[in-house]
């Protein structure tokens, strides 16, 4: 699975991508006002440090005017997916700028059938929120599942991203259910290294280690 993270924060993006951990960067407008910087200038940054698709969504509603804004995204770099909405002309963008070699990323997928015709716009990507459906008290998870049992029955190209990844069971379960990618905030990531055992185990090896009264070169 692979792994992106769901950040407009240039210090946290560098951090996991010199771990190795990051194969692509997701952001939305609420992530770039928390970061404070500017879209364009943040995305175009982003895209030099990580080689895999990094995701900038369009604001226009209306299909001229995403098309308009998706112009002006995807000159930035050729690993920028173009973030659209799910809407008729949302879908309607997607399959232009899909035709057009675009990589694409629907958002805001809460159905399968919305992710049934995201695939059959051509999207890239469909993103379905997790942690939200959990929120209004839904197994986000179902929904990932339902998702991959109907693009594996009719071969969909189309990557299922999951995302509103809120915590490490998120992660696990999006893993074996066989997503193809999880955002996740870079938080959520660095908790995945988390074990008391490992702590512990450390813990330990330090202390012996201190008994024998050697140091390592
Ligand atoms: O990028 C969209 C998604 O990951 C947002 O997550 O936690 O705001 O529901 P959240």
């Amino acid at each position: 699975m692979k792994f992106f993270a769901d950040t407009a924060i240039i210090d946290d993006i560098r951090d996991l991508a010199d771990a190795g951990l990051l194969d692509g960067v997701t952001t939305n407008p609420s992530l770039i006002a928390k970061s404070g910087r500017n879209f364009l200038e943040v995305v175009a940054e982003i895209c030099a440090i990580v080689e895999g698709p990094v995701s900038a969504e369009v604001v226009a509603l209306d299909y001229a005017g995403m098309m308009r804004e998706a112009e002006i995204v995807r000159k930035i770099a050729d690993n920028v997916a173009v973030k659209l909405p799910l809407t008729i002309d949302g879908l309607k963008a997607c399959k232009a700028l899909t035709d057009d070699g675009t990589m694409t990323n629907v958002t805001l997928c809460f159905s399968a059938n919305q992710a049934l015709l995201a695939a059959k716009a051509g999207a890239t990507f469909i993103s379905p929120f997790v942690g939200r459906h959990d929120d209004i008290g839904f197994d986000g998870m179902d929904l990932i599942e339902d998702i991959r049992l109907i693009y594996d029955n009719y071969d969909f190209a189309t990557e299922i991203l999951v995302a509103s990844v809120r915590h490490p069971v998120h992660v696990l379960q999006a893993a074996k259910i066989g997503a193809d990618v999880m955002t996740a905030p870079p938080a959520v990531i660095k908790q995945l290294v988390k074990h008391p055992l490992t702590d512990k185990g450390i813990e330990a090896f330090m202390a012996d280690w201190a008994k024998t009264g050697q140091t390592i070169g």
